[in-house]
């Protein structure tokens, strides 16, 4: 972390280099300064991208998993074309998601580097970024569904499906497995898993078991839309043998699209091109001065429990022994753990006061978030090389009554970590993949039936430039 007097000299030392785009002006703000200049901001038409369909966002391998609060592929196309001038560039994103921006950035033979720390996203990544010969692919899709066969075939004779084969329903987590399927799909979902798991190639292992993480929802008594582990006792859950068929044929046309677009050089080493970890995003998988451009979108604090959120696919695949613990480590939880560091942001330090008054917890909370992302920007200037910048998404909200102005800390804090604010841009969200709604009471993100407060209809791409 720098101090204020750094920031002041390197405002005066500050020439604006290799960026002609509407840059905001030369010199380090005070925080009424960012206050006023979020207040002027206008939206930003280019960055809507209203006209895109679905089928554009989820193009390639975007629509292997479902990911709350995913940005679309368009958005970090447009960053990369607008700061990224050489052919191989490298990229980062130290909150991956379902890697959005690695997967762009493979699929320009770019280095793409990150982390998260759910480990699903992990695995989302890794797979939605290594095309996979097609033919192969089909081979390998047609293998593990003629194993399966049987599963479709018991049902239309009205068997109990393969009662003689073997299972693999992870014994650990037996009661929350119990507590969201029935005795059916359970079963079955043990079959495919056990015959998944067969598989040797590891590259087609990891492919398959990303079908069978994006099912587990549907095969479920989980109330579909919901953002929080909700119950549905009235829901039928799908078959899991029809819906992985449906969904793996899916998948391999993603693939065979994006297999198409990568470079040849990618294809042959995605290894060297991929360096993604589950791990903290204060900590990135890269040296320091290597990275061009790192585009992300951060946790929120106070919205999505994301360990909760993925846990059907945490129990099967045994990712955490205790969810209780494995949350802990979610920046943005309320069940993260506080760390006693000081907050810098003076505007973040207002926002925290005034919370004080109405809830204390969730004050800290706050608090503890923006400590956080501050010491994740120290770790974005750390790895950009001079001249390089990071791209935050983030939108700005309402809690109990408190102004949540997370684009204006993000400004403010991304300072204090040394960088120049070099750009702000305002856009609306028309995708229903963002939230648009909050539950009043809890503050946590809500299906529209549920809501009663507007939560992110515009955010921000808050841009930093290490000189
Ligand atoms: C808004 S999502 C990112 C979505 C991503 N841009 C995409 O397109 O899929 C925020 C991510 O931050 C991750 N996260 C939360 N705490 C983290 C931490 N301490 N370190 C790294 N990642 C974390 C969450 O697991 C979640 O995947």
């Amino acid at each position: 972390m720098i101090s204020s007097q750094k920031i002041k000299e390197t405002a005066t030392k500050y020439i604006i280099k290799n960026c002609n785009i509407n840059t905001i002006q030369t010199k380090s703000k005070s925080p009424e300064e960012i206050l006023n200049l979020f207040k002027k901001k206008g939206i930003d038409e280019d960055w809507t991208f209203a006209e895109y369909k679905p089928s554009d966002t989820g193009k390639w391998t975007h629509s292997y998993h479902r990911y709350p609060a995913k940005f679309i592929p368009q958005l970090v196309e447009k960053l990369i074309d607008e700061y990224i001038t050489s052919e191989d560039a490298h990229i980062d994103d130290p909150f991956m998601g379902c890697g959005t921006t690695i997967v762009t950035a493979i699929s320009r033979g770019f280095t793409g580097s990150g982390t998260d720390i759910n480990k699903i996203s992990s695995l989302i990544t890794q797979v939605k970024s290594t095309p996979i010969e097609p033919s192969y692919l089909d081979q390998k899709i047609k293998s593990l569904l003629a194993k399966l066969e049987f599963i479709a075939d018991s049902q239309s004779q009205n068997l109990f499906p393969g009662a003689n084969i073997e299972h693999l329903i992870p014994q650990k987590h037996i009661e929350r497995i119990n507590y969201w399927f029935n005795e059916q799909n359970k079963n079955e979902l043990g079959m495919i898993l056990r015959t998944i798991y067969d598989e040797e190639d590891k590259t087609i292992r990891n492919f398959f078991l990303i079908a069978f993480s994006h099912i587990l929802k549907n095969c479920s008594i989980w109330l579909q839309g919901s953002t929080k582990p909700t119950r549905d006792f009235k829901k039928k859950p799908t078959k899991p043998y029809i819906i992985l068929r449906r969904h793996l044929k899916k998948m391999q046309r993603g693939n065979n699209s994006f297999y198409q677009t990568v470079p040849l050089k990618v294809k042959n080493n995605i290894k060297n091109y991929l360096n993604i970890k589950i791990q903290d995003a204060k900590t990135q998988p890269t040296s320091s001065n290597e990275v061009d451009l790192i585009i992300s979108s951060s946790p929120y604090v106070t919205s999505y429990e994301y360990a909760d959120l993925h846990q059907l696919s945490t129990i099967w695949l045994e990712f955490a022994d205790s969810l209780t613990e494995y949350r802990k480590e979610f920046i943005g939880s309320a069940h993260k753990h506080s760390n006693n560091k000081k907050l810098k942001s003076n505007i973040a330090q207002e926002i925290v006061n005034k919370m004080q008054e109405k809830n204390k917890k969730m004050a800290k909370e706050i608090s503890t978030f923006f400590i956080d992302m501050q010491e994740v920007f120290n770790e974005s200037y750390r790895i950009l090389k001079n001249g390089g910048r990071c791209c935050y998404v983030i939108g700005d909200t309402c809690l109990k009554g408190v102004d949540i102005l997370n684009a204006e800390v993000f400004a403010e804090s991304l300072q204090y970590s040394g960088f120049i604010i070099d750009r702000i841009i305002k856009r609306k969200i028309p995708s229903k993949i963002l939230p648009q709604k909050r539950d009043i009471k809890t503050g946590r993100f809500a299906s529209n039936h549920h809501a009663n407060s507007e939560a992110y209809p515009i955010e921000y791409i808050v841009i930093g430039l290490k000189e």
